[in-house]
């Protein structure tokens, strides 16, 4: 996780975030398989399968939530058409997929910003994912590996926009609790659904 700000950039909230979440992450990377020898393409295809049934359910009720903020451009950042369109190349027919139920409560605007918080951060590791499925499966963007790499050249700069909007939404100690509470819960849902799903290792 990133520690090259200085300490004075980054916002209470952020800095809670990152507290709160980092054994989550650091266990789930762990879990996920695409460094492992055991990825084919076949595994890939299954993996990006149970990640849209997560991402699909889960951008559909920030779409719906009321606390969704008009000031965080949802629709620019969407990464279900990037999902849908990868699986579409690799021949898998996303009507049939398993979607998941079990999603982060979504009861105040400071539970939002906690799962996108998750959502946008997911988003860093896409180079070296996407180098990585490349080098050892042949996907590119064209042929099911867009989502992997969903901003492209603009990642840096798209998760410096969403940690100056986080940085501006006025949080007291209270809602930052619960933007932490919905961060964590988006990492474990997300883990037990793909558990659930058997594509982790
Ligand atoms: C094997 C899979 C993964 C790898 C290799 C990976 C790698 C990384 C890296 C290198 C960063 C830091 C980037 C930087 O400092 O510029 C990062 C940040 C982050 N990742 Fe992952 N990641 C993976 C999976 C995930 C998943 C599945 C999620 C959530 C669904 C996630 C959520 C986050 C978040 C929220 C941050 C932001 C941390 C911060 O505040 O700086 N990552 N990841």
């Amino acid at each position: 996780m990133s520690e090259d700000q200085p300490l004075s950039a980054v916002s209470p909230v952020l800095h809670e975030l990152r507290a709160g979440t980092h054994t989550r992450h650091v266990a789930l990377e762990k879990r996920l398989p695409f460094f492992s020898n055991t990825l084919d393409l076949e595994r890939y295809t299954r993996l990006l399968s149970a990640y849209y049934g997560f991402y699909h359910e889960l951008e559909e009720r920030l779409q719906h939530s009321p606390w969704m903020t008009h000031d965080f451009d949802l629709q620019a950042r969407l990464k279900t058409p990037a999902l849908r369109r990868d699986l579409q190349a690799l021949g898998v027919s996303i009507q049939s997929l398993a979607l998941c139920e079990t999603l982060p409560a979504l009861h105040s605007p400071a539970c939002v910003l906690g799962v996108l918080y998750v959502l946008e951060g997911a988003t860093l590791g896409g180079n070296v994912l996407r180098k990585q499925m490349s080098q050892r499966l042949g996907l590119e963007g064209h042929n099911g590996c867009a989502f992997l790499y969903v901003y492209g050249e603009a990642t840096g700069r798209q998760w410096k926009a969403f940690l100056e909007f986080l940085g501006s939404v006025p949080l007291d100690a209270q809602a930052r609790d619960q933007a932490v509470q919905a961060a964590s819960s988006t990492f474990s849902c997300f883990e037990h659904w793909l558990e659930r799903q058997e594509v982790l290792l």
